[in-house]
């Protein structure tokens, strides 16, 4: 008969927020809302049918609160599963994201360097995602869904955004009542507003409405309107998605412009990008910034300098290494991105070539012998085609941005392989609130 009821003791923090502890006969158990150094005796809601592993929460706290205890700053935190770490003293929060990579990597020829803090701890992400639907008394929600669920949680009120995007949802949130806009029923597939992106650069603002194919325009245009009333709008777009996969802009769709312009102008490096709605573009834009200028230190890059940047992206890191006097070519899968950073460069006059294809089999146009090479794979890391293109490129220097530390410490082995060492390892903190980490991992070839 499994147990339903035991005493844990949280040694570490899991993603999601819960403490971990071990317990013999049940194995690791996970405890919402308790933090490492705390005890209490719990309730199990979940045993692992795979492994010696079970989901609890607390029943009666026992022992001391831990000293990194503090008040979380949203009012959905715990639920919305945004940033499931607010609970825990910045400080702290830290620690645990070193101690993530530490743990990740394990023995490397260097010391791991301390993590790097984010200015900001909160009001830093200059992009606001919103599920759009309806709570119990039939009124409009802008929220996130409970992690697992399709249980939406209002996160208007939410501390992580910049203050202006909150503002702007609240705005949204209204014009959408007041415009009869029915938000989308993900069970029986009704309604008209899935989504609605909130994108803010320099205190301006781009809105992306998300809607079906069948919404009526009228009554989006009715939307867009009541929101023309505020100064720091920029543009209105609406976006089509009718598909049932969940995400949230599909790949390719295009931006009806309902008002101003469908892009922000974001710095990078000095030189001026345009952002559409759907381009990945990091959050913390202060923090960003001052890990693009590592980068580039890392890289050495100067006058003469050939580089390749690997998963380019909107060029953040591409064009603070020409800034800093490179040759670069940048590969990057995301044609609107391509494009726009091509337009940033030129305007800047910096020398990047962007090259649009997959970095497992990219076009013919990458320099033989470049002297560095940079990715900066999403987080599953490189493939096996990557991996095989930064070997067959042979830069003496390969510099790494991982934002993955599980997979970082896989292609870490698959490059040793291939004779590459690390000599710099610098984790950064872009998302403080939840435990996610950047790794600067700088390789030498033997
Ligand atoms: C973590 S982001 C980094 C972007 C950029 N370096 C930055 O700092 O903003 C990863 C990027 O890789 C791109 N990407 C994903 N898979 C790719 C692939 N197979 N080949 C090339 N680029 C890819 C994504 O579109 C995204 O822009």
């Amino acid at each position: 008969m499994t147990r339903n009821r035991c005493e844990v003791l949280a040694a570490s923090l899991d993603e999601a927020g819960c403490g971990v502890g071990a317990v013999e006969g049940i194995g690791e158990v996970h405890v919402a809302d308790l933090l490492p150094g705390e005890t209490a005796e719990v309730l199990i809601d979940h045993h692992s049918p795979h492994a010696p592993r079970a989901w609890a929460h607390v029943a009666r706290r026992l022992g001391p609160t831990s000293p990194d205890r503090t008040a979380p700053a949203c009012p959905g935190f715990g639920r919305c599963g945004g940033c499931a770490w607010q609970h825990l003293a910045y400080p702290a929060q830290l620690a645990a994201k070193r101690a993530r990579v530490a743990a990740a990597i394990g023995d490397t020829p260097v010391p791991l360097a301390q993590i790097r803090p984010s200015p900001q701890v909160t009001g830093y992400r200059n992009k606001g995602k919103y599920v759009a639907g309806r709570d119990a008394a039939g009124h409009v929600v802008l929220g996130a869904y409970v992690p697992r669920t399709h249980e939406l949680v209002d996160t208007l009120g939410c501390r992580t955004v910049a203050p202006v995007i909150d503002e702007i949802a609240t705005w949204i949130r209204g014009a959408v009542e007041g415009a009869g806009l029915a938000p989308y029923d993900e069970a029986t597939r009704t309604g008209a507003l899935r989504y609605a992106i909130v994108r803010e650069s320099g205190g301006d603002v781009l809105v992306a409405l998300v809607v079906t194919s069948k919404t009526p325009r009228a009554a989006v245009e009715r939307v867009a309107n009541a929101l023309a009333h505020h100064p720091a709008l920029r543009g209105i777009v609406a976006i089509d998605n009718d598909r049932r996969d969940g995400a949230i802009i599909p790949s390719g769709a295009t931006a009806q412009v309902l008002l101003g312009h469908g892009y922000l102008l974001e710095e990078l490096a000095g030189a001026r990008v345009e952002v559409g709605a759907g381009e990945f573009l990091q959050v913390n834009r202060a923090q960003a910034a001052a890990m693009y200028a590592r980068v580039a230190e890392l890289a050495e890059a100067g006058p003469g300098t050939v580089a390749v940047d690997l998963f380019a992206g909107l060029g953040g890191i591409g064009l603070h290494l020409a800034r800093a006097g490179a040759t670069v070519t940048a590969v990057e899968i995301d044609r609107e991105a391509v494009a726009q950073l091509r337009r940033a460069a030129e305007r800047a006059k910096l020398p990047v070539t962007a090259l649009a294809g997959d970095a497992a089999s990219p076009p013919d146009q990458l320099p033989t012998a470049p002297d560095v090479v940079v990715v900066n794979p999403p987080r599953k890391g490189l493939s096996a085609g990557a991996l095989a293109l930064v070997a067959d490129l042979a830069p003496r220097t390969l510099v790494y941005v991982s934002c993955g530390p599980e997979s970082l410490a896989r292609d870490l082995a698959a490059l040793a392989e291939r004779r590459y060492k690390p000599d710099a390892i610098e984790p950064f903190d872009l998302m403080p609130g939840t435990a996610q980490v950047e790794t600067l991992v700088r390789l030498r070839s033997a």
